[in-house]
């Protein structure tokens, strides 16, 4: 980023009274420029904390949705228009009524990576970072848990006392981490911890020291005595963690750790969106007070 686009970021902010959120994946030199960064859990409790009439969301849709739903008298503005989660879209409204059928007395779990439609329709809403502090307190015992399955396969391993029926969406970036890598990886840097996002596929969870959100993840490692860390989780990650820890070595474990949606975030759309207010987050009024967002 410019220093001229950086000033015009900082003057742009003052005079429409904005604040810019932003997402552990996207690139850094957006993460720099941003008053607050966090993963998914964060940054959607933050936004009820501000003073600023309006957010800039640097991230994809679902985070945006969460931000208004929170704060509809808030102006929620995203910095691309099409940065968008794939996974948020792999479960319907027909799976989640044959399920409720099927087990009446079922709590539909949502992943925050969800449209607002699906949200409205579940549940309880949750992050990866509270997932299973969520589903334990529930009194439910069966859990049909949406849209990542390996998310829910992860929480269901340690609630064995639940009965789980899991949705077949996944996280392209997460997925492509294979186990064949991560071995590869640990030869080639034997003394590095494995720190993995529960998005992952369970034979690479199998190989984790630590499991966690992106901000579990940096927590994690800046607390270590260890020096070195395979990092199984979206590349965007590394600049927080260089950040913090500028004497540590962090490695990836192969090419695909990408996601193009967050990728979209580039400083022509931070300011776009701040000199137009647009793309605006606009959400049905019906849609936003059933939201089950769990803070
Ligand atoms: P967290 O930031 O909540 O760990 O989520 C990761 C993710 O995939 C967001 O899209
Ligand atoms: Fe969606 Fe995966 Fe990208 Fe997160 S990293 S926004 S889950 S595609």
């Amino acid at each position: 980023m410019t220093e001229e686009q950086k000033k015009k970021i900082a003057e742009l902010k003052k005079e429409k009274d904005a604040v810019i959120l932003a997402h552990y994946y996207v690139d850094g030199e957006i993460q720099a420029i941003a008053d607050y960064v966090g993963d998914s859990y964060y940054l959607a409790e933050i936004a009820t904390k501000l003073s600023e009439s309006t957010i800039i969301f640097c991230g994809v849709s679902f985070m945006g949705e969460s931000a208004k739903i929170l704060n509809p008298e808030k102006k929620v503005v995203m910095a691309d228009q099409y940065a968008d989660c794939p996974m948020a879209h792999m479960v319907d409204l027909d799976n989640i009524k044959k399920v409720r059928e099927q087990y009446p007395d079922v709590a539909v779990v949502c992943y925050v990576n969800s449209t607002a439609e699906i949200k409205t329709a579940s549940d309880v809403c949750v992050t990866s970072s509270n997932a299973l502090k969520i589903v334990k307190k529930l009194d439910n015992q069966d859990i049909y848990f949406i849209p990542d399955e390996n998310l829910g396969r992860y929480i269901a391993k340690q609630l064995p006392q639940k009965h789980f029926i899991f949705n077949d969406g996944f996280c392209h970036v997460h997925k492509s981490i294979h186990q064949e890598e991560l071995q590869k990886a640990k030869e080639a840097h034997p003394e590095a911890l494995v720190l993995a996002h529960p998005e992952c596929t369970e034979e690479i969870l199998e190989l984790a020291d630590f499991i966690g959100s992106t901000s579990q993840i940096i927590d994690y490692a800046t607390a270590s005595t260890h020096s070195a860390f395979l990092i199984c989780t979206e590349m965007g990650i590394f600049y927080e963690l260089m950040q913090k820890n500028p004497d540590k070595k962090f490695y990836s474990v192969g090419h695909r750790q990408f996601c193009p949606n967050m990728k979209r975030i580039k400083p022509e759309g931070v300011i776009q969106a701040l000199e137009t207010l647009t793309p605006e987050v606009v959400l049905d009024e019906e849609i936003r007070k059933k939201e089950p967002i769990c803070l």
